[in-house]
């Protein structure tokens, strides 16, 4: 991994951290942390990724005070993690939400508000932005206990930007959401890391961070097995990928020619669209037609903070625009929704500079378009 960073920049350091869980009478229990190394640096999205039991949980625990590690250094933000002072610059969605069954939505957020000492005002009007935007405004009076798993995750998640938190530490935040939810929640996080915000994420479904994380650890066993950026550890080299639109039968046998011809192994097939797209089409289009549904509403307003105002309005009941696919929140409304609520603009470091393709693109493209156009 590289450490180059300044030590201003890193948010976490951790060397050596092991966390032994033991018994009541002091036996090793299981040894969920064994001996990991990692730094996450500030305005980064750092996915922990690993099978159940791998020990991501743990690990965040770690990171938030809340369990001692065994053994092994730990710094963040720049202090001990039971320093309140850094506990108080921390947003936290835990693996299961713990709520007040009894408490609404509203009350939910404004009630972690005021465990940060924020004045009552203030976590009302919060609570009021985080609880739209995070598509629960129609039950913003209905107790939580009566909430399902994934508007459960979803009160969790605007209770962990109830303070505004420099360090968003989310555990398993896709968990029980639908693949709406699941794009939404993406988006939202892409947002906050455009914030300047850094993200640590964990995950055991891998296509949920798959788009978000801009470096990522896969744990197994309570261990680092690997780390990087996805380039470094996705790319597989001499691989590549056209996709190629417009192609008719002949070319697309001329080009399998070449490629044979080239000693190049390669699939041709027709290219589908993945299946999220698929779904994210049919809900955009039902909403459009106002088909009812009892679920989970994503988002109407998307208030004035956090969120991807733009997706989440195109979704809203009001007399839509012709629906657009969920991808796409204009990145103005969003940085506008978000000034509300967050923090005057941190300065945000440069993103992670992609890993160039070794690959002379202009090269193949023009021998592609040589090769297609030609007639026999
Ligand atoms: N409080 C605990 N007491 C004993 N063992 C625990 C405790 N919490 C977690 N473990 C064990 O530690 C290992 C890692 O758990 P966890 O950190 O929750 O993994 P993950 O979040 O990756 O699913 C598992 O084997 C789990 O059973
Ligand atoms: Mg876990």
């Amino acid at each position: 991994m590289n450490t180059a960073a300044p030590a201003t920049d890193l948010v976490v350091t951790c060397s050596g951290l092991e966390k032994i869980y033991r018994d009541f009478w002091g036996r090793p229990k299981s040894r969920a942390v064994n001996g990991i190394d990692f730094e996450i640096r500030r305005g980064e999205v750092f996915g922990l990724l690993g099978p159940n039991g791998s020990g991501k949980s743990t690990t965040i625990k770690m990171l938030l005070g809340l369990v001692f590690p065994t053994r092994g250094s730990l710094k963040v933000l720049g202090g001990s993690p039971r320093d309140l002072a850094v506990k108080a610059r921390i947003g936290y969605l835990p693996e299961e939400t713990p709520l007040y069954k009894h408490l609404n939505a509203i009350e939910t957020v404004e009630f972690f508000g005021s465990l940060f000492g924020l004045p009552q005002a203030e976590c009302r009007t919060r609570a009021e932005q985080l609880v739209e935007m995070v598509g629960l405004g129609h039950v913003r009076t209905r107790p939580v206990g009566e909430f399902s798993k994934g508007m459960a995750r979803r009160i969790g998640i605007a209770q962990a930007l109830v303070n505004d938190p420099d360090f968003i530490i989310l555990d398993e935040p896709t968990s029980g959401l639908d693949p709406v939810g699941c794009r939404e929640v993406k988006d939202l996080v892409k947002l906050l890391a455009g914030r300047g915000k850094t993200v640590l994420l964990t995950s055991h479904l891998l296509a949920d961070v798959e788009d978000v994380v801009d470096r990522t650890a896969v744990m197994y066993g309570g261990q680092i097995r690997a780390a990087g950026t996805l380039e470094e550890l996705l790319e597989q080299p001499g691989h590549r990928r056209l996709d190629l639109s417009g192609l008719n039968v002949e070319q697309s046998a001329r080009l399998d020619a070449f490629l044979a011809s080239e000693g190049l192994a390669h699939r041709s097939q027709p290219v589908r669209r993945d299946l999220e797209q698929l779904f994210l089409d049919v809900v955009a289009k039902a909403r459009s037609e106002q088909v009812d549904s009892s679920g989970a509403q994503l988002a109407g307003k998307l208030a004035s903070h956090l969120s991807g105002a733009a997706l989440l309005d195109q979704l809203s009941q009001s007399p839509a625009p012709a629906p657009a696919p969920f991808a796409t929140p204009s990145p103005e409304v969003n940085a506008a929704a978000l000034e509300k609520i967050l923090a005057p603009t941190v300065e945000t470091p440069a993103a992670p500079a992609p890993v160039a393709p070794k690959v002379d693109d202009a090269a193949v493209n023009a021998k592609l378009n040589a090769l297609l156009g030609k007639k026999d």
